[in-house]
């Protein structure tokens, strides 16, 4: 029997309960299919400072660097919001993507059918919406140095950071990002700001050069102003948008709101000795512990694991099609919910996917 080791990491918020449901699936997974999943929890963000007195600790990186897949929910809340920038829980998140070096996060942005009603673009706008987000994710300005605020001799304060990207780092997402579109409809965008920053001008070239590889693969440069006017006029001109760490943050939330919610949108960090796998949403701290929390974000990055982390494609399938079966059968949390549908709680939600999860 294959056997895997996952950790499993709930975070704050929402975290423990969405992440719960995910195992819940992964569990009907194994049964399923015959594998066998040990799982170990750890804790990071606020639930870790609560505990250990810093946002990740060293134990914890030991824990994760030794599996074979991970599971992040999210982290972050007004609770911590009082520390340093280094001691947030927002911190281990960016410790632990940096500690397995996964510098690819794929970001998917599918469109449900069932969902339509429910996208903030009209129907003739989102047409036929299935990109992928392919951001950098362990540099650029999130890492860059220096960086800080200091006070000046004159009194002012002055605040900073860097985008730096260096060749390498530049041309190994982007073959990631080319590799995708080879089996999508090879159209890579590669997003920048090459009119004003310098660093996209390496970024422009360093993208151009690892396209002669791949000259199937139809390449376009667009600058991230334009990018984000693109995305809300007519999001299906897209199949693989490359970009930074920065960029990529902002374009994903703004790309969410088309499928409807950012409730239901999964993601995966790739490229590093251990794959993260983790939904694009927040902690949402209003409405933690309520089981009224969407779990499909949550439950699609386990489908992302099977199929990206761990290489077993009919597993994911097996779950993809689960949660778009009980969409089409009207099951909503509230965030998702239209008059007609059935308005069901966390855990009601992933017993409707459950009733529906097939061997492929
Ligand atoms: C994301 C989040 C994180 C980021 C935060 C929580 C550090 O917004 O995964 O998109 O900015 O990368
Ligand atoms: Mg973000």
């Amino acid at each position: 029997m294959p056997e895997f080791s996952i950790t499993m990491m709930p975070g704050d918020g929402i975290g423990p309960e969405i992440l719960s449901q995910a195992k819940r699936v992964i569990d009907r997974i194994a049964k399923l299919y015959k594998h066998k999943f040990n799982y170990t929890t750890v804790y990071i963000g606020g639930c870790s400072i609560d505990r250990f007195g810093e946002p990740l600790t060293e134990e914890t990186t030991k824990t994760i660097l030794a599996s074979d897949a991970l599971l992040f929910s999210s982290v972050g809340g007004e609770k911590w919001n009082y520390l340093p920038q280094n001691r947030r829980p927002e911190a281990g998140l960016l410790g632990i993507r940096k500690a397995i070096g996964g510098y690819a996060n794929l970001r998917p942005v599918k469109l449900f059918p069932s969902m339509k009603s429910f996208s903030t673009l009209k129907d003739s706008v989102i047409k036929n919406l299935d990109m992928i987000i392919v951001r950098e994710l362990v540099s650029g300005i999130y890492f860059g140095e220096p960086r800080g605020v200091v006070t000046l001799p004159n009194g002012v304060r002055k605040g900073f950071n860097t985008m730096s990207y260096k060749d390498y780092e530049i041309e190994r997402v982007a073959k990631i990002a080319f590799d995708l579109a080879m089996h999508r409809e090879r159209k890579v965008v590669s997003v920048d700001k090459a009119n004003v920053l310098d660093v996209s001008t390496l970024w422009r070239e360093v993208v151009n050069e690892v396209h002669k590889n791949y000259q199937d693969v139809e390449l376009t440069h667009m600058y991230v102003d334009n990018a984000a006017m693109q995305i809300v006029r007519d999001p299906s001109q897209f199949d693989v948008i490359l970009t930074c760490n920065l960029f990529g943050d902002i374009l994903s939330d703004e790309a969410s709101m088309a499928t409807g919610s950012l409730g239901m949108l999964p993601s995966a960090a790739v490229g590093g000795d251990v794959d993260m796998f983790e939904p694009v949403h927040g902690t949402a701290p209003d409405i933690a512990g309520m089981n009224t929390a969407n779990p499909i974000a949550q439950i699609l990055s386990a489908a992302m694991m099977f199929r990206y982390g761990l290489n077993l494609h009919r597993e994911a399938n097996s779950i993809e099609k689960a949660v778009e079966s009980t969409l089409n059968d009207g099951y909503r949390t509230p965030d998702i919910f239209k008059e007609g549908n059935q308005k069901v709680g966390t855990e009601q939600m992933c017993d409707a996917i459950l009733e529906r999860i097939r061997c492929e």
